[in-house]
């Protein structure tokens, strides 16, 4: 749980993220600890949070990198992931990633469509180099979380149809520049249930035995990332319940004793170690409400307007006794909203809030519109 030490957060310029270093080493531990079969990789999903303290602390504790673009595979080497390490997804892969990705010799580009795989295989012609390529198979599963996050239905822009997949790994077979080396799936992020998880293993095993007859055989298997965490009461859950996601796969996946599962967590790796620190700049009395203004606002942390997400704000400065507010911030648009009737001890100008489970989506989707600044940061540690 996050102890804020609010003589320290005063001394730093607001709207920022505090992020508690001790919080992310304990939730790396307890991914390691409940990760007990040799088989199993997970990469970080950088997109998550790419800050490099963050980054560094991560690949320190042997992780591989999950990458959506040129940047997030420069970010993941400067921090110390080892290439081999190194997935790289995304449905649109410009011809200067993909050489890029080629030329550090990275561990496998996650395949999306027959199209990326012949460009795929022209450049690495052109590069004198071999592409490991995982199929990014679309298994038509609903993860039940928010439509804009959901990946794995058949309606998504994800991934190659169960129905193209044989068309699509005997075209990949056939390149020269292409070696075959696993499948890759992932159906959605922020799930808070285990079922969607336990479906994904039936479909792949389902899948792995029907090419396996055809004797063709998969040396990674990749079902990607999705595990949520809860937004609700991060004091209470402040690491998820790792134990449970992989015992899943260990229950339901069968893999042979060659093979590697991969994983690609990226928001329960992050998320709870982080929170934006904001300033009340006014108070406002409407008729009907009273409006907390503070300095933070959706170019900081968009989730909220964007997905319509529910962060915990604490007031940090006051005990004062319980009102309703609405947190809102300085942007001139409706959605600049933190939170409607929040119940919050007396609240005045110069206290700072805290929004809690912002590690993960938060820095990294900041903005500069209206001429912002973008949020700073500060670390805490042992
Ligand atoms: N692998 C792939 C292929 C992904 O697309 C994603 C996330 C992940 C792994 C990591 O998923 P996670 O473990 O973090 O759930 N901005 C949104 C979340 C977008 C997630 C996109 N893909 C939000 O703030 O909720």
């Amino acid at each position: 749980m996050t102890n804020f030490v609010v003589e320290e957060l005063c001394q730093n310029h607001t709207p920022f993220y505090y992020y508690d270093l001790n919080l992310l080493r304990s939730t790396l531990k307890a991914i390691k600890k409940s990760v007990t079969n040799r088989q199993y990789k997970v990469h970080y999903a950088v997109k998550a949070n790419s800050n490099p303290i963050i980054l560094k602390e991560i690949s320190a504790a042997g992780f591989g990198a999950d990458c959506v673009s040129g940047g997030e595979i420069n970010a993941a080497l400067y921090a110390g992931f080892p290439s081999d390490g190194i997935v790289y997804a995304g449905v649109g892969k410009s011809d200067e990633e993909i050489e890029l990705g080629l030329n550090k010799n990275i561990g496998c580009f996650n395949v999306e469509s027959v199209e990326e795989l012949e460009i795929i295989n022209q450049i690495a012609a052109k590069c004198g180099r071999v592409a490991k390529v995982a199929l990014r198979v679309n298994p038509d599963i609903d993860a039940h979380t928010h439509e804009y996050i959901t990946t794995g239905l058949a309606e998504n822009k994800f991934g190659i149809a169960l129905e193209s997949l044989d068309h699509v790994i005997e075209t990949a077979t056939a390149l020269e520049n292409i070696a075959l080396t696993g499948l890759h799936f992932h159906i959605g992020s922020q799930i808070t249930i285990l079922e969607p998880f336990k479906l994904l293993c039936e479909k792949i095993n389902a899948l792995t035995q029907k090419y396996s007859s055809k004797g063709i055989f998969f040396k990674t298997i990749n079902v990607g990332g999705g595990l949520g965490i809860d937004y609700d009461d991060p004091d209470k859950n402040p690491i998820p319940d790792f134990k449970s996601y992989f015992e899943v796969f260990a229950d339901n996946l069968t893999l042979r004793p060659d093979q590697e599962l991969h994983f690609e967590l990226g928001r329960s790796v992050v998320a709870q170690c982080g929170s934006l620190i904001t300033k009340v700049l006014y108070v406002k009395k409407g008729l009907t409400k009273q409006f907390v203004i503070v300095d933070a606002g959706f170019t900081d942390l968009i989730r909220p307007a964007l997905y319509g997400a529910h962060h915990v704000i604490q007031n940090l400065t006051s005990d004062g006794p319980i009102e309703t507010y609405d947190v809102v911030g300085p942007i001139c648009e409706s959605s600049d909203c933190f939170g409607k009737n929040e119940r919050l001890p007396l609240t005045r100008r110069g206290d700072l809030l805290a929004l809690r489970s912002a590690g993960a989506y938060g820095e990294v989707m900041a903005s500069q519109y209206n001429c912002r600044q973008l949020p700073g940061t500060m670390f805490s540690a042992d």
